[in-house]
C-alpha cells in the first residue's frame, strides 16, 4: 500500500500516515506561470494499491484539478489500484438541478474523478447518500458520528447528557439527528430552515420542545455559518439552556468564523476533513477533533479486502 497527499491537507494525511505507521509517498507539486498544476510521485508506484488523500475543499477547483492530475499520473505510472480518498467532497450540494438551464455538479465531479482513472472513492458524510449513485466504482462513505459520540461522551458531564437535545437545523439533516440521538437515548427537535435566496438561511419554525435543554446541533457542513448561528439564535429565544454545535465539514466561508464568535454557540466541533487556516484554529468556540483514526482504519480495510461496515457505528 502507498499512501499518497495533496497539497489539500496534509496535516490529515500526515496523521492517517501515523495511524497506519506507512509513510507519505514523495510528491513534488508545482505551478507553472500561467497556474497550471504540475505534479510528479517522486517513487516507483508501478503494481501498488494507492490510496490518494486530496478533500475538494476551497479553492475547490484547483484542488479538484489537482486530485484529478495526480489520478492521472498515477494511472499512466501503472499503479494497479487507485483509492481517491475524498474526506470533504465539493460540489455535492449541486446534487439535483435547481432550475431549468442548470446543472448537476455533484454528477459531473463524480464523473470527472472516475474518468480520470480513480478505481474506487473514500469519503465522509456526503452531503446527501444518493451521491454514492452518482459513482460507477465503489464507494465508502463513512459517517463521522463513531466520532462524535466519543467527544460527546468525554466531554458533557453525565447530568448534561441525561438532558440532551439534538437539534436538526433542516429537515434534510433529520435521518442523521435522530441516528445520533439514538445513542444517547435523546429526544430531537427539527428546525424549520427556509434560504430566501442562496446563502441566506430564516428560522421559521422549531418543532420540539427546547426549554432547558442543553442542545446539539448536528449538521454536515458549516458554510457562512448562517444555517448554525440563526438555529442557534432561536433555539436559546426558545429557552434552551445551552446549545452547541457538531459538524463534519468546516467549510467555513466568510463571515462564518466571526459569526461564531459572535452567537450565542457555547461550542461548534468539527473535524479536520478540511485544513484550516488560523483564524480558524485561533477562534476560542470552534474545536476541531480528528478522523485520521477512522479513516485509517478504513483504509487498512480496504488494503486487506475486509468488511468496513464495522465503521459504519
Ligand atoms: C445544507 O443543506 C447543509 O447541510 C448546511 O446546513 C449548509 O450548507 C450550511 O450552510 P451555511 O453555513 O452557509 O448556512
Amino acid at each position: 500500500m502507498k499512501l499518497i497527499s495533496g497539497s489539500a491537507n496534509q496535516p490529515l494525511a500526515a496523521a492517517i500516515a501515523d495511524v497506519l505507521d506507512v509513510p507519505l509517498t514523495d510528491v513534488e507539486t508545482k505551478r507553472f506561470r500561467d497556474q497550471e498544476i504540475f505534479v510528479k510521485i517522486n517513487e516507483n508506484v508501478r503494481g501498488e494499491d494507492i490510496f490518494l488523500i486530496q478533500p475538494t475543499s476551497a479553492p475547490a477547483n484547483d484542488h479538484l484539478m489537482e486530485l484529478l492530475i495526480m489520478i492521472d499520473a498515477l494511472v499512466r505510472a501503472s499503479a494497479q489500484r487507485i483509492t481517491a480518498v475524498v474526506p470533504y467532497y465539493g460540489y455535492a450540494r449541486q446534487d439535483r438541478k435547481t432550475g431549468g438551464r442548470t446543472p448537476i455538479s455533484a454528477k459531473l465531479v463524480a464523473n470527472l474523478i472516475s474518468k480520470a482513472g480513480a478505481d474506487r472513492v473514500l469519503t465522509i458524510d456526503l452531503h446527501a447518500g444518493q451521491i454514492q449513485g452518482f459513482f460507477d466504482i465503489p464507494t465508502d462513505n463513512l459517517f463521522g458520528q463513531p466520532v462524535f459520540v466519543d467527544d460527546i461522551k468525554d466531554s458533557f458531564s453525565k447530568k448534561e447528557r441525561d438532558n440532551l437535545l439534538f437539534v436538526s437545523p433542516d429537515v434534510g439533516g433529520v435521518v442523521r439527528t435522530r441516528s445520533l440521538a439514538k445513542q444517547f437515548e435523546a429526544d430531537i427537535a427539527i428546525i424549520d430552515k427556509r434560504r430566501p435566496k442562496a446563502g441566506e438561511s430564516e428560522v421559521m419554525n422549531i418543532i420540539g420542545d427546547v426549554e432547558g435543554r442543553n442542545c446539539v446541533l448536528l449538521d454536515d457542513i458549516i458554510d457562512s455559518g448562517g444555517t448554525l448561528c440563526n438555529a442557534a439564535a432561536a433555539i436559546m429565544d426558545q429557552g434552551a439552556k445551552s446549545v452547541s454545535a457538531y459538524i463534519t465539514h468546516g467549510v467555513l466561508s466568510d463571515p462564518a468564523v466571526q459569526r461564531i464568535t459572535d452567537s450565542v454557540l457555547t461550542e461548534v466541533v468539527i473535524t479536520d476533513t478540511i485544513g484550516q487556516p488560523e483564524k480558524v484554529k485561533d477562534c476560542k468556540k470552534i474545536r476541531e477533533i480528528t478522523v485520521a483514526t477512522l479513516l485509517g482504519e478504513a483504509v487498512r480495510r480496504i488494503a486487506n479486502d475486509e468488511s468496513v461496515s464495522k465503521l459504519f457505528g
